[in-house]
């Protein structure tokens, strides 16, 4: 079971997404828990180059065939030898991450970017998709407020590119409501983990 974790910045996705993983492995289940961009050594020397803030002259379309080389060689190296042994592999950011921020907030068209990952992924979609949805200025607040964070170039990105971001996001869950399950980020952490660790268990129960 390939699981997909996407959201705007600060949704708190990654830290509810450990702590789903945990309980998962606690229970005897095979989690591997990556990440994109990145995820192998190749994949994360790709990521140093599309989130280096002196980075500042690069093209919208380079980016997106970064992310999409960066997935390819995940995909590759990890993701479907995993898979191909039964293990759940949960990614935060995969493919609608690139529908969102490049198709969408940087307005190079959702289809267009839909077709560039269909040849990079061979047409891999996930299982299910957790959406952590959240306005963007609680998310880019939460960000602020927490000094561990490193930013990256894209939170340097205007308010309105993080306003389009949510929309696509929540314009993709439309789209895609077969694998797409919505989840309120703004909650409490323990509720969210709660919620985000239930909408796994079902699909899980269900694969069985
Ligand atoms: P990261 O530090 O992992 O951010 P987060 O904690 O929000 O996941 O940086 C990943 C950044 O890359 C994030 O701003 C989203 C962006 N991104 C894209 O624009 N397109 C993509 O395809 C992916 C996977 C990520």
């Amino acid at each position: 079971m390939f699981v997909t974790i996407e959201g705007p910045e600060g949704s708190g996705k990654s830290s509810v997404t450990k702590k789903v993983t945990e309980m998962l492995e606690k229970e005897g289940y095979c989690v591997v828990l990556t990440r994109e961009p990145g995820g192998t050594p190749i994949s994360e020397q790709i990521r140093n180059v599309i989130l280096d803030k002196a980075n500042t002259k690069m093209d919208g379309m380079t980016e997106a065939l970064l992310y999409a080389a960066a997935r390819r060689q995940h995909l590759v190296e990890k993701v479907w030898p995993l898979s191909n042994e039964g293990k759940i592999v949960i990614s935060d950011r995969f493919l609608d991450s690139s529908l969102a921020y490049q198709g969408g907030a940087r307005g190079l068209g959702i289809d267009n970017i839909l077709s560039l990952n269909h040849f990079a992924t061979d047409g891999y979609y996930p299982d299910l998709t957790l959406l952590f949805d959240i306005e963007p200025e609680i998310g880019l607040a939460r960000i602020a407020a927490n000094a561990s964070r490193e930013v990256n170039r894209l939170d340097l990105e205007k308010i309105e590119f993080h306003r389009s971001v949510r929309q696509t996001f929540l314009g993709l869950a439309k789209r895609f409501p077969d694998r797409f399950v919505v989840l309120d980020a703004s909650k409490p952490f323990d509720e969210v983990v709660l919620n985000a660790y239930k909408t796994i268990k079902d699909r899980l129960s269900k694969c069985k």
